[in-house]
């Protein structure tokens, strides 16, 4: 391991922001018997306010949140708000909890965890908004997207009724496949767009069949998010989505797919749903897939080495 990655674990140590519990605290190695994880409850489990945050406000949680621009530039435009990156790597979390530890801001703490495990950590109702920023789209492995029904399953769990869940990414797939999700499961889509920074309306896509290999006519079914810069939906009936933050604050990797000219895409929706969620049948993964075109870069492994 190179010098400057023991420097920032070390430092990481000394962050009072940053949780790194060893995944044996929540993770029961006998396993279960369906073949799924396990878990203990954190200590933390519910009590995030009063323990992490000296404030009791409502919590947003950023899931694969790397170096955490979305949760320090949220925390200071919001400070009636809790903020909390969640990421495996450590070495990408010291950015943050140093930025955070620097600039002493009060509502802002980060996880190092696997998100696989996030359910031991947040009680029920314990978080109001969940964003995925960029999250690796898992081409291969269904159950490894952080929009699939296992992972919707997760957060039900700890997310307050009618709490949005943000999707900001570059990846077509991981956006007409989420899409999928939440039209199959019947959730609110709240805003949708195939190309946040230039289209001035939304739209959705409902492949209903995999038969065709052309692109999915736009639905009127989602109203369009206001152009530009608003955030809010259009019609003014439904909740503000998003605020400028949408638009104006860019993470490592958004910059990095901008810069190669690829397309940042945007999904709203909330996961208000009885009875267990449903695999997205009509999403016709081989056309997204090839769609998706040769990455420069590609996302990062999804190894969770440190
Ligand atoms: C493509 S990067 C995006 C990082 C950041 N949101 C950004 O936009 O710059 C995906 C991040 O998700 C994290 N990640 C992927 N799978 C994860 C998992 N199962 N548990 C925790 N973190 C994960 C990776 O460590 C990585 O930092």
């Amino acid at each position: 391991m190179g010098h400057d990655k023991l420097r920032k674990f070390a430092e990481n140590e000394t962050f009072s922001c940053l949780l790194q519990p060893d995944a044996s605290l929540v993770l029961d190695k006998s396993g279960d018997p369906s073949g799924g994880l396990r878990l203990h409850d954190h200590p933390i489990k519910g009590r995030w306010n009063g323990t992490m945050f000296a404030q009791d406000q409502p919590i947003v949680l950023e899931l694969g949140c790397g170096k955490g621009e979305y949760t320090i530039d949220l925390s200071k435009r919001v400070p009636g708000r809790n903020y909390i990156g969640v990421d495996i790597k450590g070495a990408r979390l010291w950015r943050g909890a140093k930025t955070a530890t620097e600039e002493r801001l009060p509502n802002v703490a980060f996880l190092r965890t696997r998100i696989e495990f996030i359910e031991a950590f947040f009680g029920p109702g314990e978080v109001s908004e969940i964003w995925l920023t960029f999250s690796d789209p898992q081409l291969k492995s269904e159950n490894s997207r952080l929009t699939s029904p296992l992972f919707l399953e997760r957060y039900r769990k700890f997310l307050k009724p009618g709490g949005i869940i943000h999707l900001k990414t570059d990846s077509r797939f991981l956006h007409e496949y989420s899409k999928a999700v939440a039209i199959e499961n019947g959730l609110t889509i709240l805003a949708a767009t195939t190309d946040l920074y230039h289209e001035a309306t939304a739209e959705v896509s409902l492949r209903s069949t995999s038969a065709s290999r052309t692109p999915p006519p736009a639905s009127p079914a989602v109203p369009p998010l206001t152009c530009p810069r608003v955030g809010t939906v259009a019609g003014g009936t439904l909740p503000t989505v998003a605020g400028p933050e949408l638009f104006e604050v860019q993470t490592f990797y958004e910059r990095m797919f901008l810069s190669q000219g690829y397309k940042i895409t945007y999904l709203a929706f909330t996961i208000d749903h009885d009875g267990p969620y449903k695999h997205p049948y009509s999403f016709d993964s081989d056309y997204w897939r090839s769609i998706e075109g040769p990455r420069r870069f590609s996302h990062s492994p999804s190894s969770t080495q440190r």
